[in-house]
């Protein structure tokens, strides 16, 4: 066997074993590339005498074909085993029962807010929105909180900047002042009541934050704000407007208490506490709103006059609502994101 056809033979038999695309063009180039073998052999036909030259170079052109074609051939093969092996990889097996993606719903904090819009929506009440990054403008000040009450340490507000001096927020009269997490969401008040003459009607719901948690509270927690001013709003209306909700929110009786209490933005003041029951069978009560009648100054402080008009407002915890009509003994369990229990009320 000459030099040329042993060196076909070994080649055509590489290139059969080849079980990649990429081993079999590593055996093209080191056989037929610029300085392949076989193109060594073509590239040595010169030394040869003219008359073994034809016989020769016959012989190499031969082998190349032949390796060409083989290689062609195992190219072909190959790409036929990875399209098999891919198809059989990707093959649905269209008898298996489908994957169950799980139905969605609304959580049941969103779902307490909808019901609370719809029904203030019913009494003629706007909805209105204020930034959860508050200033202590809204937040505080022109709800006539004191510069020293206790609600503005920093162990119960949230401020944007620990050293104090955060200064990007601005009252009315345009001095800078801290912002902050707002702690509720009476500053919605204070923003309503800058851009709509009365009379109004508005509620408002979202966010606040506090440093507080145990049983009954979350850092994070969800309340509705509502206010109306008008030329003869009483105590009275703020009374009969609430039993009204809580009638219409629970679908059944409650039992209801005003106790007495303060805000700074409110004079006379109250909270609201619905009895409780206890898994023991006792009862207990759950405050579930601050209100009152808007004072004065938050009044005079929104340009309203507070000699001709009277107004009151309410705030309400969202989360302490949903507890009450869901039958729920943990108020943190709402933020604990366990499906199992978001699923009961879906
Ligand atoms: C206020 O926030 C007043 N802005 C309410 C108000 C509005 C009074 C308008 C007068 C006029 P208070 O801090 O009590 O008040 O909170 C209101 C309600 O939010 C509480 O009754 C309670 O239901 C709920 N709440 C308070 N703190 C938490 C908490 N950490 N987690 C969950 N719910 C809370
Ligand atoms: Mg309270």
């Amino acid at each position: 066997m000459s030099e040329i056809e042993a060196l076909g033979a070994r080649a055509l038999g590489d290139i059969g074993a080849a079980r990649s695309p990429e081993a079999l063009e590593a055996l093209r180039v080191a056989l037929l590339g610029k300085s392949g073998e076989v193109t060594a052999q073509l590239k040595s036909l010169g030394a040869l005498p003219p008359e073994a030259r034809r016989e020769a170079g016959a012989q190499i052109n031969r082998v190349r074909d032949e390796i060409a074609a083989a290689l062609a051939a195992r190219r072909e093969a190959l790409d036929a085993l990875a399209l098999e092996a891919r198809l059989a990889g990707e093959r649905i097996d269209v008898t298996q029962p489908g994957r169950d993606p799980g139905r969605g719903g609304l959580h049941p904090v969103g779902r307490t807010m909808e019901r609370i819009a719809e029904i203030f929506g019913r009494l003629g009440y706007t909805l209105a929105d204020g930034p959860e990054i508050e200033d202590d403008w809204h937040n505080f000040e022109a709800l006539n909180f004191p510069p020293h009450h206790p609600a503005r340490a920093m162990h119960d507000t949230f401020y944007m900047a620990d050293d104090g001096r955060a200064d990007e927020g601005r009252a009315d009269d345009g001095r800078a002042v801290p912002r902050l997490l707002r702690t509720h969401t009476s500053g919605v008040q204070v923003r309503y009541m800058a851009e709509h003459a009365p009379p109004l009607r508005m509620i408002a719901l979202g966010k606040v934050y506090r440093s507080d948690s145990d049983q009954t509270h979350t850092p994070m927690f969800h309340q509705c704000e509502g206010l109306l001013v008008d030329e003869h709003a009483s105590f009275a209306d703020l009374k009969g407007t609430l039993a009204a909700f809580v009638r219409a929110f629970f679908e059944r009786d409650f039992e209801m208490r005003f106790r007495p209490s303060y805000f700074p933005f409110t004079e006379p003041s109250a909270e609201v506490d619905i009895a409780w029951q206890q898994p023991d069978g006792s009862t207990r009560w759950l405050e579930v709103l601050g209100c009152g009648m808007v004072h004065p100054n938050v009044l005079r402080n929104v340009g309203i006059d507070p000699e001709r008009h009277t107004g009151f407002a309410f705030g309400m915890g969202v989360e302490r609502l949903a507890m009450l009509r869901y039958g729920v003994d943990d108020l943190r369990a709402f933020f604990d994101n366990d499906v199992r229990f978001l699923r009961q009320f879906v």
